[in-house]
């Protein structure tokens, strides 16, 4: 009865392992996926969404960062994605 109880722990314990081991794996790949966008990419996918983006040289560099800033919240951009974009825009 003992020994039953320990196989089965065990079993449950690799389950929730493997389990574990794939969520990881998944959430890596989807955040290389992010990572491999290029800013020009994340700019046309999140910036006209709401708005017809204004073109790079409407602003400076420094207003970009505000807007950039501004512009994350509304986007729901990761700091990442918003420094790509920004970086685009000042180009
Ligand atoms: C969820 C909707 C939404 C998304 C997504 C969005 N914007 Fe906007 N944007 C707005 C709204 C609403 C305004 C006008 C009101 C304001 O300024 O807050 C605006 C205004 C602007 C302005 C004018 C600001 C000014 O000072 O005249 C710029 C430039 C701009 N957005 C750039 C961007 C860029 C770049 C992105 C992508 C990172 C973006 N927006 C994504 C909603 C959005």
């Amino acid at each position: 009865m003992k020994i039953y109880k320990i196989k089965k722990n065990t079993w449950t314990l690799a389950t929730g392992a493997g389990i574990l081991l794939i969520v990881l794996i998944n959430s890596c790949a989807e955040s290389r996926k992010v990572a491999d966008k290029t800013g020009v990419q994340l700019w046309s996918e999140n910036c006209r969404r709401c708005h017809n983006p204004p073109a790079s040289n409407t602003f400076s560099h420094e207003q970009w960062v505000m807007i950039g800033m501004h512009m994350q919240t509304r986007a729901q951009l990761t700091d990442k994605e918003r420094d790509k974009i920004i970086a685009f825009l000042q180009q």
